[in-house]
């Protein structure tokens, strides 16, 4: 098999590994945020869960993963430890309730959720000391193995070429066998809000990432390429986060954690294709739903015909915002 090495500042960087190849199979869904700017909807259920039209984003996040080939999904879960465990079980009495009043459908739907050959996995994260935390917290059950990360918050839809985000990822990672971050362009006002990479671009979509950085002011952003909430990374990630200092927010930041793992290994940058919404925040979470609200199979055209007739109804305008 070929070996393809180049110099990459001081660090070797292999392309092209001539080892067994291994796959992504255990996805890592942190869902122990506190998740502060949606209460009060958050105080007893996590932020994942709050639904796109009539899915909880967490299931969006597992659907795109068990679509990567994704086997394992090793949820890490805070103080509201119920909501998720019980939305991912076997639901008896609603199962039971469903079959006697005949709704069939229904029935499916609910117990399709997760398909039989994938297996769910519960961590407590006791407190929430960051992202990088939650990661680490993953550490028993993924091992040695490299694994994705997938922030349920930033809902991807999926390419209808290309697939979901983590399968494009994936593909990428079956080829270079190396951590992956997931990257968007944003506009460069609002680079203080991610981690920001520099990137050694190499391929179209692809770069080598040279460095990065939290949060950065716009006038110190490497770049405007945001990471956004998927990642592809070797167990390498663990040890690092095991000696990773809190930082910003006095939290353990998995950016240090990435930051540390690129002065070791290659790590890329990809930007899939698809698009993405932020569903951490209010205004991200209102138009995910409208976008997804007109795509639905059963409700869209009824609910774009009401959008249509909105401006009609109230009164020839929308009513004046508090943002003039
Ligand atoms: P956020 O930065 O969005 O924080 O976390 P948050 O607490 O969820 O939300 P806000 O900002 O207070 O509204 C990014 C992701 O990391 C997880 C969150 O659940 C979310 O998916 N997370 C964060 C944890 O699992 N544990 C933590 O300690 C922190």
């Amino acid at each position: 098999m070929q070996r393809h090495n180049k110099q990459h500042g001081d660090r070797t960087i292999t392309s092209e590994v001539d080892k067994v190849k291994r796959q992504v199979r255990k996805a890592v869904f942190p869902v122990a945020g506190l998740g502060t700017r949606f209460l009060p909807a958050t105080k007893a259920s996590p932020k994942e869960m709050l639904p796109i039209v009539d899915k909880p984003l967490i299931q969006y996040a597992v659907e795109e993963a068990v679509e990567a080939g994704v086997e394992t999904l090793v949820f890490i879960i805070g103080r509201t430890k119920n909501a998720i465990a019980d939305h991912f079980d076997k639901a008896y009495e609603l199962e039971v309730e469903l079959e006697t009043r005949g709704k069939t459908e229904l029935l499916q739907i609910v117990r399709n959720i997760v398909p039989p050959r994938v297996e769910c996995v519960y961590v407590r994260q006791a407190e929430a000391l960051g992202l990088g935390h939650a990661v680490l917290c993953a550490r028993p059950v993924v091992g040695n193995e490299p694994f994705a990360v997938i922030l349920a918050d930033d809902l991807i839809a999926e390419d209808r070429v290309e697939g979901g985000a983590l399968t494009q990822m994936a593909r990428h990672f079956n080829k270079y066998q190396c951590s992956i971050l997931g990257v968007e362009r944003v506009p460069p006002l609002e680079t203080n809000k991610y981690g920001i990479v520099h990137p050694l671009p190499f391929a179209t979509r692809l770069s080598n990432v040279d460095g990065i950085v939290e949060k950065p002011k716009p006038e110190n952003a490497p770049s405007d390429l945001a990471v956004v909430g998927r990642y592809i990374l070797t167990p390498r990630i663990f040890e690092l986060l095991e000696k990773t200092p809190r930082g910003a927010g006095n939290e353990i930041q998995l950016t240090d954690g990435i930051a540390a793992l690129l002065n070791e290994e290659q790590v890329l940058a990809y930007e899939f294709s698809g698009r993405r919404y932020d569903c951490g925040s209010k205004i991200g979470y209102l138009i995910a739903t409208i976008e997804y609200g007109l795509q639905h199979a059963e409700l869209g055209d009824e609910f774009r015909t009401y959008l249509q007739s909105l401006p009609q109804r109230i009164g020839g305008g929308f009513p004046p915002g508090n943002a003039e």
